[in-house]
């Protein structure tokens, strides 16, 4: 079983919307019997909390389910148990290498990196911009090119 976890700061917008596309796609393409995908945050401040509105919304309008995720603070224990821990931006990054030995920091990625003609490196904060459509575009892309890395990488 291969083991996703993506990261942002309050696991509330951003990386509950990437677990739940990505276990969309991941499903779509036969794949839940080998991948496995989890989300957590920097911050503790919302632990417990479904996603934000603006972020059940958007997954509403594409018909892409949320049940069952709820936000969780993220662990060292995560950059051993996960394979892949994808993080939304650079500060988010920043917080996992100081918490990450030098072999465990190998694991973890940021989203659009996997984009090769990103405009954009982060992935903006909704729960500041409030703008959760674009958010979806650039998750959407980066979990689709994601997916692809990790069945090349796993030969699935
Ligand atoms: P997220 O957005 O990192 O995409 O979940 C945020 C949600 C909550 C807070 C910050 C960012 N906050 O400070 O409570």
């Amino acid at each position: 079983m291969i083991h996703v976890l993506f990261v942002c700061l309050g696991n509330i917008c951003r990386s509950p919307m990437a677990e739940a596309v990505f276990s969309d796609m991941v499903k779509k393409n036969g794949l839940e019997g080998e991948i496995k995908t989890d989300s957590a945050g920097i911050g503790a401040w919302h632990t417990g909390n479904p996603p934000h509105e603006g972020t059940q919304d958007i997954l509403k309008q594409k018909g892409i389910s949320t049940s069952g995720i709820t936000a969780r603070q993220v662990r060292e224990s995560d950059l051993t148990d996960f394979d892949y821990v994808i993080a939304m931006d650079a500060e988010n990054i920043g917080h996992l290498r100081s918490m990450a030995g030098y072999k465990k920091a190998a694991k973890i990625g940021r989203l659009l990196d996997y984009v090769k003609d990103a405009d954009l490196a982060d992935v903006p904060d909704p729960y500041y911009t409030g703008n959760f459509s674009e958010v979806y575009a650039l998750i959407e892309s980066g979990c689709r090119h994601l997916l692809e890395s990790i069945k090349k990488d796993h030969h699935l």
